[in-house]
């Protein structure tokens, strides 16, 4: 299981110097620090200089700290990752990517950076947002594709605006994307992130969208605003009905997989594939902590 938390990443726009400031109090377990849309074009060169004084400047304390840059085929996305890799952000966060190729190019000037810079190798690593129909259908060849690869983010925004469709609460139109993007990640054992809830005056939206997230295997979900954060923090977190059921699983099976065969626990059959259950379980709740 991936050892970081990523139930909450937070967006954060990277011309905004006090909302970076500010970043690290809101409680998310990431932190997208963001170049690309959402800062318009005329404010592209001074996001850079600011999300690169931040992290020369903020203490971003416990939090991961992503920064989203600009495509890879602009020059200003060009520009964005060698001024921010030489200042080594735990991720850079790739937009819209639809391939391979381009993941492979950013890792490898990643790499050259680092030893540049005299950086420790290896040190950042890539996420890559999924949010077009290509991406999507190659999401499984990109996760899988280089080893600084951690996470699939998925961008619903784009992705509705590339193939038309109007996604409601609850309803089927981004499902099977949804679905390819976990799959994808967790075959290549990386986490997938959610898109993010657009509407701000939602809160049960929030929460029934994050729900149905975590119970499609994703790791966390984005945010667009730090109000989003502690509802994020808590559907990706184990229930205390979880704890406990996961507690007697281990009792009962013990907790050793070789040992563990099958047993009854209030009636239903408990076997191998439970205990690791129980196990993510306690582990995230760990880690919660
Ligand atoms: C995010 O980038 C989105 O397109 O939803
Ligand atoms: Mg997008």
């Amino acid at each position: 299981m991936p050892a970081i938390l990523r139930r909450s990443l937070l967006y954060v726009p990277g011309d905004r110097e006090a909302m970076l400031a500010k970043a690290p109090q809101r409680g998310a377990d990431g932190l997208i620090l963001n170049l690309e849309d959402a800062v318009a074009a005329i404010y592209k060169e001074l996001a850079r200089e600011t999300v690169a004084r931040a992290l020369q400047t903020v203490d971003f304390g416990p939090a991961e700290v992503i920064v989203r840059i600009n495509g890879l085929e602009t020059d200003t996305g060009y520009r964005d990752l060698l001024a921010i890799a030489a200042l080594g952000p735990h991720a850079i966060l790739l937009p819209k990517t639809r391939s391979v190729e381009e993941v492979r190019f950013a890792a490898w000037t990643i790499g050259r950076l680092e030893s540049l810079h005299g950086a420790a190798a290896d040190a950042i690593a890539i996420m890559c947002m999924i949010e077009s129909a290509a991406g999507v259908l190659a999401a499984a060849e990109i996760a899988a594709c280089h080893p600084r690869v951690t996470a699939l983010v998925f961008g619903a925004a784009d992705f509705c605006a590339e193939i038309g469709c109007t996604p409601a609460a609850d309803d089927l139109a981004l499902l099977h994307a949804l679905n390819q993007v976990v799959l994808a990640a967790r075959a290549a054992g990386i986490d997938a992130i959610d898109a993010p809830h657009m509407r701000l005056d939602d809160p049960a939206g929030l929460a029934r969208g994050a729900e149905i997230a975590r119970n499609l295997g994703f790791a966390g979900k984005s945010a667009i605003h730090p109000a989003q954060i502690a509802a994020i923090n808590a559907a990706f977190s184990p229930t205390t009905e979880q704890i406990i059921w996961a507690r007697r699983v281990i009792e009962a099976l013990g907790d050793d997989e070789a040992r563990a065969g099958a047993t009854l626990l209030d009636n239903q059959l408990i076997e191998t594939p439970h205990l690791r259950r129980a196990r993510r379980i306690l582990a995230a709740d760990r880690r919660a902590a």
